[in-house]
Formats: structure tokens, sequence, C-alpha cells
């Protein structure tokens, strides 16, 4: 459970339009490098209906992955500050994040893009127990500053947007089909820039490193997105952190509540969170991920992660 990806059957109605793509001749060869034109419209319009956002289809990036458009967008914003400006990092961050940005030897092939590119690298550290963006601090973000918005868990919750309180021309906003369908293994993300300069940008990136991310999957994703099938991820997820919460052992407490994904816990008996996975794992068989693999220094070393997306081994975790 320290990993989050899902252990059902994602959206129904993706999977049925992906089925009948690989009988299409033309779906089943290189799509458009930005994407197919259905999905960046899909995608616009479940920001415009979701969100009141005002950007098009001609800002919409398709990536393999939410991954990749994060390395996309990141290229993008430097580019786009000329080199000498700033991206903006929210901590907890996704750990390959960290690599890319600001852990340089965990990832050699990619350390340090940022500052090799002639960025800089800003953490912004969000505190436990509420993981709350605090609109001051983004605020003030420096003029040739962007905000790399990694949004991939939208889809639960009541999401804000980071466009919503910074300056939305310099946010670029990151989504994956994986989280947003509970099809991970899809490898289908995107980006939503703010103008067409960044969008341009990020296009160029992704030119380099995919080309195109997979044309029958990336039918079935604008399908769902235009019917707005999540699949009821919602309910199921907070039934499975209730479930979770209730089976802890005495020794962790659930913080931040019910919103969205994971199931955050701190340590209250003193033990730090490595000595606590593994000894968790060895009694149970139950991973957790300790939560200082999604920050800079210094990390928090008292609490760590649970996914609510596993239906089946949640109750496990009791028997410790
Ligand atoms: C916060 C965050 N951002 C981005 C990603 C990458 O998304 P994808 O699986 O679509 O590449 C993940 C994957 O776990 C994630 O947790």
């Amino acid at each position: 459970m320290g990993q989050g990806y899902p252990d059902f059957l994602g959206s129904e109605v993706a999977r049925r339009a992906a089925a009948e793509a690989l009988k299409e001749a033309a779906l089943n060869q290189y799509s458009a490098p930005r994407g197919l034109p259905q999905l960046r419209e899909a995608v616009a319009s479940w920001h415009s209906r979701r969100y009141g956002s005002k950007q098009t289809a001609e800002d919409v990036v398709v990536t393999a992955g939410g991954q990749e458009a994060l390395v996309c967008a990141i290229r993008a914003g430097i580019e786009a500050s000329g080199r000498s400006g700033g991206v903006v990092v929210m901590e907890p961050f996704y750990p390959f994040l960290g690599g890319v940005v600001v852990m340089e030897p965990f990832y050699p092939f990619l350390g340090g893009a940022v500052s090799r590119a002639g960025g800089i690298a800003m953490p912004m550290r969000l505190e436990a127990p509420e993981f709350r963006i605090r609109g001051v601090e983004l605020l003030d973000i420096p003029e040739n500053a962007f905000v790399v918005a990694d949004e991939v868990y939208e889809g639960t919750a009541k999401h804000r947007r980071v466009a919503s309180v910074v300056d939305p021309q310099r946010v670029i906003t990151v989504g994956s089909a994986g989280k947003l369908l509970s099809l991970t293994g899809w490898r289908v993300g995107w980006i939503v820039a703010s103008n067409r300069e960044l969008a341009d940008r990020a296009a160029a990136a992704h030119l380099d490193l995919t080309y195109a991310a997979p044309t029958p999957l990336q039918a079935g994703v604008a399908r769902a997105l235009d019917e707005d099938d999540l699949g009821g991820v919602g309910a199921l997820f907070k039934q499975n952190y209730e479930k979770l919460e209730a089976a802890l052992p005495s020794s962790l407490k659930a913080r931040g509540g019910p919103r969205g994904y994971f199931l955050v816990a701190e340590i209250i008996d003193g033990t730090d969170d490595l000595t606590f996975v593994e000894r968790l794992a060895e009694s149970t068989g139950v991973v957790a991920a300790p939560l200082r693999v999604f920050y800079a220094d210094p990390p928090p070393t008292n609490l760590v992660r649970f996914t609510n997306q596993h239906t089946t081994s949640t109750p496990r975790v009791g028997a410790s």
C-alpha cells in the first residue's frame, strides 16, 4: 500500500472506448504529437466544466503519463523565463520530481535538470497535517518564475486549482488519466498550459521525449472525460480510508482527513518512519511509504502514507 495504484478495474467507459479504437487503423498509429484532437478538446472541456478555466484545446499537450508531463512543464517554464528564472515546486512532491529538481544524485541521468537548463528550483513546503497551500506565499512568487502545478490527484476530493490562487498566466498544470480514471498502466497524461507559448514549449519537449502517447488509449480517455466517468472512486476511496483508519495500530494517528487517494498518519510512539515501515512490512506484509521520500532536506521523520486505492489489502494493516 506504499505505491499509489488501484487494485480494481478503472473507468469502464474508457476501457470500452479504447477497445473500439483498437479496431480502427488510424487509431493504432502515432497520434498527432500534441495528442488526439478529441482528447485535447476533452481535457480543455473538463477543465472548463469543472474549474471554469478558460484554456482551450490549443493550450493542451497530451503526454505519456503525468511523469512526462512534469518534465515537459519544467522545461517549458525554464525556457519561458529566459533560462534565468525559477520553478516553484510544492513539497511534499512526487519523488520523481524530487529527483529531477532537488536530489540530483538520485537520478544522475536527469539530475539537476532545472539547474542545468539555467533555472533555479524553489521548493515550497506545505506543512502537515493539512498540507494546505497558503495563498500569500504563492502570490509572492518572483516575477520570472513559473509554478508547475502537479494536480494529478484532482479526481476525488474537492479540488482547488493552483491557477485559482496565483496569476494563471504563470501556471502550468499537469494531469494524469492514470490517476483520474484509475488506469495507471495506460500512461496517458497532459499539460494544460496557461498560454499558447508555454504549450508550444511543452510540446517541443514532448517531441524530444516520447513523440506521442498511446493512440487507442487516448481515444478511451477522451470518451471517459466527455462522459465524466471517473468510476465512482470518490466514494470508494473514502470508504477505504475509513476502513484503513479503523484498522490503524495505536502507534499511528491519521492526519488530514479523508480527502483523497491517501491516508497520511503520524507515528505517535516516537519510532522513526523508516524503522516503522520496516517493522510493519515484516509483521503484516503491508508496505507503507515513509513521507520523507516526498521532501527535500530536512524531511519530516514521523509521517507515513498508505494508499486508499487498495480495496483488498486494507484490513491487513490491523494485524499489526
Ligand atoms: C504526485 C504525482 N504526480 C505525478 C505522478 C505521475 O503520474 P503518471 O503515473 O500519470 O505518470 C504521480 C504518480 O504516482 C504522482 O503521485
